[in-house]
């Protein structure tokens, strides 16, 4: 920004502002977001993507059936980018001041999200659907809170997002496969019967 259009705050300002508390880190005088708040959200995101974690890796072993190799790879799949997206949001908590709560106890009434086991490939896909929505829904109003206040927080949560929108779109093709499989599968046995 040039100087001189009276949009950014002067320069000596900034100046003199940055050398008070260092010890705040990347949270400088100008963060605009209510810190506390946002904090708040951020281990509630965190605790949402390590029930998915715990969710699809349990998926993932149990997965058996005549599509099952498949559907258990992409279950790993999403399990580990679940965890990338809790080790991201740790990160910036930390690079905010704050602590990441990683303890089990109160997790899955911290997340968004529920734990839900699944009797077979059928509902635990649809369990992962049912829990990629909600992510995409409350990261979407996280983002909206943000808004310009704290940028680089809504840019991650846009990152992670834009992940569990694929994910969704995964697993509607994995639920569409299946049911065409168990279509073929009976057609198959019955023209054996013949
Ligand atoms: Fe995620
Ligand atoms: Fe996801």
């Amino acid at each position: 920004m040039p100087a001189g259009t009276g949009f950014l705050t002067d320069i000596k300002t900034i100046r003199a502002r940055a050398r008070q508390h260092l010890e705040r880190g990347a949270v400088t005088e100008g963060y605009r977001a209510d810190r506390e708040t946002v904090l708040r959200l951020l281990n509630e995101a965190l605790a949402t993507e390590i029930v998915c974690v715990l969710r699809y890796k349990r998926h993932h072993y149990m997965a058996s059936g005549i599509n099952a190799k498949s559907v258990a790879a992409e279950f790993l799949e999403h399990a580990n980018e679940e965890q990338a997206h809790a080790d991201e949001i740790a990160l910036r908590i930390v690079q905010l001041g704050g602590a990441p709560n990683l303890s089990p106890q109160g997790l899955s009434q911290r997340s968004h999200s529920e734990y839900i086991e699944g009797a077979d490939l059928n509902e635990m896909i649809r369990e992962d659907l049912v829990a990629e929505r909600i992510a995409i829904d409350t990261y979407r109003e996280i983002v909206q809170y943000l808004g310009n206040d704290d940028p680089s927080t809504r840019r991650m949560l846009e990152g992670i997002l834009a992940k569990e929108e694929e994910h969704a779109e995964d697993l509607v093709a994995l639920l569409a496969e299946l049911d065409t499989g168990s279509e073929s599968s009976r057609g198959s046995r019955q023209s054996r019967g013949h």
